[in-house]
């Protein structure tokens, strides 16, 4: 890549409070997202509109994206698994088209896995059921004008079926590349994944598809998060989702825990070529506060350390 600019894609109000056993209120989560922009990150997964059955903590999304401050240049992004939820979706952005103020969200992310089984405990299909009903939501979306992200999930290994073959993870990566995703986010969903095999899955993924469309999920179950993130940017991957307070884990993916911290992704870009917007000692702080709110241990070893200090 020619720039050395990363961007954030900040996923801790969806990927990092999705998981929550206890209801979070909507308003603790649209004072997470204000504050997370106003903190200089400008792109923010603000919820999704999947099944409440599915996943309780996600039901009050409508209120989050109608009530967030909504920042100039600001991406609030939110997850859409099939036709039902982006129709969920579409009837509260034409609800909202006669307002003068900005539209509660322009973009969505589908989500596909790289195997069977965890296609199946995540979204009660198999991947090429996935990919037709992705297919619908990413056509549909596009026409109405969306901008649509799309995930690959579990591209080191699955939970359930074991290692997974990079050469899936690559045509996978092009599957969603094709149907219109303006980008892939690859995601080491368990975080099993160190940067031997992260950077050997990107080499198989890049030799077919642009590095540039790529997108770097990397969750820190094991301490490799930010060793994951160095690769991937070594490797010319430009975008990286993290985890303010390093939130979160997925319901289908047993003893992950959460996203790489965002302030421990900054910290590791202090001082280097590297350059990513977000102040680094206000998310920090933010880190701090969401943990005490949902009740958790601050995740992030950067924020615990300036909090010390
Ligand atoms: P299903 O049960 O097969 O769906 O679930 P269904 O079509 O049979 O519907 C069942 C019920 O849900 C029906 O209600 C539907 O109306 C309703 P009933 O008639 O029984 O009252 N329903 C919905 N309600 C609201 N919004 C909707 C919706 N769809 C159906 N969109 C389904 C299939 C895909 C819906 C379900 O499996 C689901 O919602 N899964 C989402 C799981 C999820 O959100 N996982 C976490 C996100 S992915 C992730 O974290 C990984 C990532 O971070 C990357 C990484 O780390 O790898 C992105
Ligand atoms: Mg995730």
């Amino acid at each position: 890549a020619s720039t050395n600019y990363v961007n954030i894609m900040e996923v801790g109000p969806r990927d990092g409070l999705q998981n929550e056993k206890k209801a979070i209120p909507p308003a603790t989560k649209i004072e997470l997202i204000n504050k997370l922009a106003n903190a200089g990150l400008t792109r923010i997964e603000a919820g999704s509109f999947v099944s409440p059955k599915w996943i309780p903590q996600m039901a009050g999304t409508v209120e989050v994206i109608t009530q967030v401050e909504h920042l100039p240049g600001v991406r609030y992004p939110v997850l859409v698994p099939n036709v039902k939820g982006l129709e969920n979706l579409l009837s509260v952005l034409s609800e909202h088209s006669t307002s003068s103020s900005p539209p509660p969200t322009d973009e969505v992310a589908v989500f596909i896995a790289a195997t069977d089984a965890f296609s199946k405990a995540n979204t009660n299909c198999t991947i090429v059921e996935s990919l037709e009903r992705t297919n619908q939501v990413v056509r549909l979306a596009l026409e109405k004008g969306l901008r649509v992200r799309g995930y690959l999930s579990v591209v080191i290994a699955c939970p359930y079926s074991g290692p997974v073959d990079y050469r899936k993870v690559r045509d996978l990566t092009k599957e969603l590349l094709d149907m219109g995703c303006y980008e892939v986010s690859l995601g080491d969903t368990t975080g099993v994944g160190n940067p031997h095999s992260i950077s050997e899955m990107l080499n198989t993924v890049i030799s077919t598809n642009s590095v540039g469309k790529l997108a770097g999920h990397f969750h820190d179950t094991y301490g490799m998060g930010v060793a994951n993130v160095m690769t991937a940017l070594a490797a010319g991957i430009r975008t990286i989702d993290s985890s303010v307070g390093g939130l979160g884990g997925c319901p289908y993916s047993p003893g992950a825990t959460g996203n790489v911290a965002t302030e421990d992704v900054l910290y590791a870009l202090k001082g280097s070529p590297y350059t990513a917007s977000g102040d680094l000692n206000k998310i920090a702080n933010i880190g701090m506060w969401i943990s005490n709110e949902v009740g958790r241990e601050n995740s992030s070893r950067v924020g615990k350390a300036l909090h010390a200090r």
